[in-house]
C-alpha cells in the first residue's frame, strides 16, 4: 500500500496566494461589470528592460545556429552570469563572494523552500511571524514543524514581528540551529541595519546556527546606510547562505531565475559535532536534482548588470516605489499606521480590524485587491499588505476608490 507524507496534512489550508485568486476570480465572476486592481501578490507589471530582452533575443538566436547551440549548462550557472553577480553584487558592496559559491536557480522561491533538504529532520527552526509562507510550508512537509495548535506549530520558534519591536524580530529566547531571514522584509517592507543585523550573525555564531537570509528584495533600499546583503557584516560568510531573486529586480517573475550564496567556510555539524561545509552539499543537491536555467533566460539575467540594464532596472524599482510611496502617503492620511514602501514595494498596514475582513471590504466596496495578514501568520492578524506593483494610474485609482470605501 502506498502511504502519503502526511506531514502534507499537517498544511494549513491551501497556498495562500491561490487561495486569494480563487476568492478574487470568485468576485470576478459574480461581478464581471467590475473592473478589480490587483495589489495583492507581488507580481510585477512592467516589461522586461530592454536590455534584457534584446540579450534573451540573441540568445534564442544562437540556440537556432548549430555552431552557437548550447545543451546543458553548468548546473551551478554559466560563468559569465556568475561573475557579473560576483563583482556587482557582492564585490562591489565589500563583500566578498567568489563566482564559484554562486548557485544559479531557476528563481528565489525554490531555492529558499529545497535548501531546509541539506539540514537534519531534527533542527530547530526559527521562523518570523509572519512570514513569507514558503519557509514554514516547505518545513511543514519536511516534518520539521510538529503538530499546528492554537496558530502555531509546536516545534517551530516563531520570531514575532511587531509594531512594539519595529518589525525586527528579537534574538530567539531558546536555543534554534536555522534562522530565516528576509529584509527588506516580506510581508511588512521593514528594513534592516547593519548593526542589528550583525547580533543575528552574532548569535549563530555563539550557536553553531545558520541564517537563511533572504535578500529578494535588496534593489528597492534607498537608504544607503542599509546592507543590501548580509555578507556585509563580517563574519557572516561563516554562517550564513542569501538567497536573491531577478523576479523583482528586473521583472523576472515570469522569466524565472535567481540564485544562491554559500561561502566555502559556511558549515553545519554532524552529530559527533564536526564541522561539514554546506557548499559542496547543496553542491550535490543541486547537480542531483537541477539541470540549471536556462541559457537564454541567464543571458537575460547576465544583462541586467550592463550598464543599459542597471538604468533600465532602476528606473522600473523607482516607478514601483513612486507607488509605494503613494499608498503609504494615502493610507496613513486616512489614519492608518504604516510601515515600509520606502525602501520596499510591500505597504504593512494596521487596518484596526480582521484582516480577512479588510481584505473582503477592499475587494468588495473598492475592486481592490490586497493580501491579509493574517496568511502570513499570527502576528499578521489585524494587519493588510499592499504591494506597489501596478500603474501608477491603476494605483491612484486604486487609493481613491479605498478612500471612498473607507469613508
Ligand atoms: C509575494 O507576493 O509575497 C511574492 O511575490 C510571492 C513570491 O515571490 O513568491
Amino acid at each position: 500500500m502506498i502511504k502519503i507524507n502526511e506531514n502534507y496534512l499537517k498544511l494549513q489550508a491551501s497556498y495562500l496566494f491561490s487561495d486569494i485568486a480563487k476568492r478574487v476570480a470568485g468576485f470576478q465572476e459574480a461581478n464581471p461589470e467590475k473592473e478589480v486592481i490587483k495589489l495583492g501578490i507581488g507580481d510585477v507589471t512592467r516589461s522586461l528592460p530592454d536590455a534584457c530582452i534584446e540579450a534573451f533575443h540573441k540568445a534564442a538566436d544562437e540556440m537556432a545556429d548549430e555552431s552557437t547551440f548550447r545543451g546543458y549548462g553548468p548546473e551551478q550557472g554559466y560563468p559569465f552570469l556568475k561573475e557579473a553577480i560576483a563583482e556587482n553584487d557582492f564585490q562591489a558592496r565589500g563583500a566578498d563572494i567568489s563566482p564559484d559559491e554562486i548557485f544559479v536557480s531557476d528563481g528565489a522561491k525554490c531555492d529558499s523552500g529545497n535548501i531546509q533538504e541539506i539540514f537534519a529532520i531534527d533542527s530547530k527552526i526559527a521562523i518570523p511571524d509572519p512570514v513569507y509562507p514558503v519557509y514554514l510550508d516547505t518545513n511543514v512537509m519536511a516534518g520539521r514543524a510538529g503538530d499546528f495548535d492554537n496558530n502555531r506549530y509546536q516545534n517551530i520558534a516563531y520570531l514575532e514581528s511587531t509594531k512594539q519591536n519595529g518589525f525586527i524580530p528579537d534574538l530567539p529566547s531558546e536555543p534554534v540551529d536555522l534562522i530565516y531571514l528576509c529584509f527588506p522584509n516580506n510581508p511588512t517592507g521593514a528594513t534592516i541595519s547593519k548593526t542589528q543585523l550583525k547580533t543575528w550573525v552574532d548569535y549563530a555564531k555563539t550557536n553553531k546556527a545558520l541564517i537563511l537570509f533572504d535578500a529578494a528584495y535588496e534593489s528597492f533600499i534607498r537608504d544607503d546606510s542599509l546592507p543590501h546583503s548580509i555578507y556585509e557584516i563580517e563574519g557572516a560568510k561563516e554562517v550564513a547562505i542569501e538567497i536573491r531573486s531577478f523576479s523583482k529586480t528586473a521583472g523576472f517573475t515570469g522569466v524565472r531565475c535567481g540564485y544562491t550564496v554559500i561561502p566555502k567556510e559556511c558549515m553545519a555539524y554532524d552529530v559527533n559535532g564536526n564541522p561539514h561545509p554546506l557548499h559542496p552539499l547543496w553542491n550535490r543537491r543541486h547537480t542531483t536534482k537541477f539541470n540549471g536555467a536556462s541559457y537564454p533566460v541567464q543571458r537575460a539575467a547576465a544583462a541586467v548588470y550592463s550598464e543599459a540594464g542597471k538604468a533600465q532596472c532602476k528606473e522600473r524599482i523607482d516607478f514601483y516605489l513612486r507607488n509605494a510611496k503613494l499608498v503609504r502617503e494615502e493610507m496613513t492620511a486616512l489614519g492608518y499606521d504604516c510601515v515600509g514602501g520606502d525602501n520596499s514595494p510591500y505597504i504593512w498596514i494596521d487596518g484596526q480590524r480582521d484582516s480577512w475582513e479588510f481584505f473582503d471590504l477592499l475587494l468588495k466596496k473598492a475592486g481592490v485587491v490586497c493580501t491579509p495578514g493574517a496568511g502570513f501568520g499570527k502576528c499578521g492578524e489585524g494587519f493588510i499588505r499592499i504591494s506597489a506593483f501596478n500603474s501608477f494610474e491603476n494605483v491612484e485609482k486604486a487609493m481613491a476608490r479605498i478612500k471612498s470605501a473607507l469613508a
